[in-house]
């Protein structure tokens, strides 16, 4: 590994998602789609974003997205989510997301962070004022 940079899975932190991509899950030059890793970080963010709403919540916004290193296939991917803002319908998730190349030399690499916003949404799917935590 040469320019990237070395870490660990942060320790005691739970993920949300762990993830094996498979050759489907691929690009034409045979790395990771970026497109597939959108849509996992765009999985993980919901779930503590619907767990705080309570129920349903639809995706409005992608704030931010940053590809820092490639994802290989056969990499086994972790996924943790953080809700880092609160409004009164939308929750604001940052996700991060790890890479461990090499599953038996352990190498772990940050490969992707994010920033998305959700909205609680009602049956006809209008925005829903969040519960209040007590
Ligand atoms: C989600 C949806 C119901 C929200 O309805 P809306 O009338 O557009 O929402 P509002 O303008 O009332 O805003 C709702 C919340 O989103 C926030 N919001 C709106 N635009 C935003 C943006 N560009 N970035 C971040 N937050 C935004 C608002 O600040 C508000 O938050 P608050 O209540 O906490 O203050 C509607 O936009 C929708 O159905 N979008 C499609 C969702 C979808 O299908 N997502 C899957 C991807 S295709």
């Amino acid at each position: 590994m040469s320019n990237e940079q070395r870490t660990t899975l942060p320790p005691g932190k739970m993920p949300e998602l762990r993830v094996l991509p498979m050759p489907a899950d691929a690009n034409i030059h045979g790395d990771v789609f970026g497109g597939w890793i959108m849509a996992q970080v765009d999985i993980a963010g919901s779930l503590p974003a619907a767990r705080r709403a309570n129920g349903r919540v639809a995706t409005i916004a992608v704030n931010s997205f940053l590809f820092k290193h490639p994802v290989f296939i056969g990499d086994v991917l972790t996924f943790y989510a953080d809700i880092v803002k609160v409004g009164k319908t939308s929750i604001t998730v940052n996700v991060e997301v790890y890479a461990e190349r090499n599953r038996l030399q352990a190498e772990t690499v940050k490969v992707t962070e994010a920033t998305l916003t959700y909205v609680a949404t009602d049956e006809e799917r209008k925005p829903r004022t969040l519960p209040v935590l007590d």
